[in-house]
């Protein structure tokens, strides 16, 4: 059964701007546009064609994602084993990024403190998220509460409703089955925020994905855990990629970690290392882009080449190529 996502116009409010205790935030370019959707559903050509054994489909009604029973778009999850390491950043930057290279995006939160809304400008912490359908049966409990950014990334919060700790007691592929629902264009992409592992929500989440990309931020605590996660990815057999971040050359032991670290997972390590900036948590501040307000700065050229290698890999997926 075909259901959709929705949009929802928040406008910009300066009188609830004060988000973040001590930080002055202005209005922000990408809380002005996120709209929630006709609820109406409209079943796409895509469905059926696809229903029909042809992967190749035309867009939905103005072009816009659909849900369905099948999907080619490639999930990705976020994650970590670490808090901090920018898991939320990166899932709200790369889907920006890849919308501006055309994909079609899906930014979902696996994570119940919500904060990658605020990475697309929310305000307030919806109540109505993905969360919502843990206790609903009928699975399309999560499809009214999409919003859509200004710059055409999809965002399903997490939502309040969730009770604490029910995540843990849902079959593994819970989140996959989820996700089978929704249709978006070939070469689109689902990005899942996660919180860290271990947990249930990067459980679901790396269950769920095609490619699950690991941030290993330059810090002790990384290397001690990393292991762990590693040997968990491979028994899954999951495609990995992991990710240096929060990288400051200046400091010794941030360059002997990521050596470390290359040395010990190889070409799975990917050479696009996402440096340390302050303009990252100033950006979030200002409830602003930071590739879009900080275009030139070595960290969005850094994402920017990210986002170039994830775009490839997925029209690699897509094109028929297998897993890259
Ligand atoms: N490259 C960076 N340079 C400087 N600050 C960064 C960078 N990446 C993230 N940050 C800041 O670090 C903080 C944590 O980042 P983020 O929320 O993205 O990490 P996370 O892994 O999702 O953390 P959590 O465990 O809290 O979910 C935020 O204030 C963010 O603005
Ligand atoms: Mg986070």
């Amino acid at each position: 059964m075909a259901i959709f996502l929705g949009y929802f116009i928040w406008g910009a409010d300066p009188g609830r701007a004060a988000g973040l205790a001590g930080v002055a935030l202005r209005p922000a370019a990408l809380a002005a546009a996120l709209e929630r959707a006709a609820p109406a559903p409209r079943r796409t050509a895509a469905a059926a064609t696809r229903r029909a054994g042809n992967t190749r489909q035309a867009p939905g009604r103005h072009g816009e994602p659909a849900m369905s029973a099948a999907t080619a778009a490639a999930t990705i999850a976020v994650v970590s084993t670490t808090g901090g390491a920018g898991r939320s950043t990166l899932t709200a930057e790369l889907a920006s990024l890849l919308a501006w290279r055309k994909h079609d995006v899906l930014a979902v939160e696996c994570d119940p403190r919500n904060v990658l809304g605020f990475h697309f400008g929310l305000r307030d912490i919806p109540s109505d998220g993905l969360g919502s359908s843990l206790h609903d049966g009928a699975a399309k409990a999560w499809a009214g509460t999409g919003l859509r950014s200004d710059d055409g990334v999809l965002f399903v919060p997490w939502g309040d409703r969730a009770e604490s700790g029910a995540i843990e007691r849902l079959p593994a592929n819970w989140l996959a089955r989820r996700l089978d629902q929704v249709d978006l264009r070939d070469g689109g992409a689902v990005l899942l925020d996660t919180a860290p592992w271990p947990s249930g929500y990067a459980s679901q989440a790396i269950d769920a994905a095609d490619l699950v990309l690991v941030l290993v931020p330059a810090q002790p605590e990384t290397c001690l855990t990393l292991k762990r996660l590693v040997d968990d990815l491979a028994a899954r057999g999951k495609t990995v990629r992991y990710v240096a971040t929060r990288l400051h050359p200046a400091r010794p032991l941030h360059v002997d970690i990521v050596a470390m670290l290359q040395a010990m997972l190889g070409t799975a390590m990917l050479p696009y290392h996402v440096h340390e900036d302050s303009s990252v948590p100033e950006a979030l501040a200002r409830s602003e882009s930071f590739s879009r307000s900080t275009p030139h700065s070595q960290t969005a050229h850094d994402l920017n080449g990210l986002a170039s290698w994830l775009s490839a890999w997925i029209e690699t997926r897509a094109g028929g190529g297998g897993t890259p």
